[in-house]
């Protein structure tokens, strides 16, 4: 698909978390998610009670090629399983690229992990989390509204979700009395 891009004006439409004019539109259930809960019992019973809603991707029409700069305004819902927040799959870049996330609504955050450390970026209140080549990110809900943030990427930056289901995060994201922690988990 080597159709050539023309310049163009997008709308971030933050009430409804679309933008337009729009390209392609995913959506990710519970049950799409599998392997990346620790609470696999739980994670059963909530994708049989319904296989809820997690997150929502709106691309705008910006193909996935060299030179391209894709950009897509994610929206993650509030829930957990058995504590663990609602989040997305995660990936590494398949390229050496990097990546720039920007908080437009609710409170969440960018966890990252490089095989050995783990970051976390809160994107609350508008902030810009920046994403180095070579750090797989995964982003998190952490409050009790829907969580949408914009993100900017290299269109050649490619999608590695396999290597985050067999390694992890290196952390949990979980909710606590008080809001949320983070807990170290071997890789
Ligand atoms: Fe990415």
């Amino acid at each position: 698909m080597s159709i050539p891009t023309t310049p163009f004006g997008a709308a971030l439409d933050i009430a409804s978390g679309l933008v337009s004019p729009e390209g392609p539109l995913q959506e990710r259930r519970l049950s799409d998610l599998r392997g990346l809960y620790a609470d696999e019992a739980a994670f059963e019973a909530a994708v049989a009670d319904g296989d809820p809603l997690v997150y929502t991707v709106s691309a705008a029409p910006v193909p996935e090629e060299a030179g391209e700069v894709p950009f897509s305004i994610t929206t993650i819902e509030p829930g957990d399983v058995a504590g663990e927040l609602f989040m997305t799959k995660g990936h590494w870049h398949t390229a050496h690229e990097g990546e720039i996330y920007e908080g437009k609504a609710g409170r969440g955050g960018l966890l990252l992990f490089d095989g050995a450390r783990t970051r976390w970026i809160d994107l609350s209140d508008g902030a810009v989390g920046y994403i180095p080549p070579g750090w797989a990110h995964r982003t998190v809900n952490t409050g009790d509204q829907p969580f949408r943030f914009l993100a900017v990427y290299p269109g050649a930056a490619g999608h590695d979700y396999e290597r985050v289901l067999e390694r992890g995060m290196g952390a949990r994201v979980v909710r606590t009395q008080d809001g949320f922690e983070l807990q170290e988990v071997a890789s």
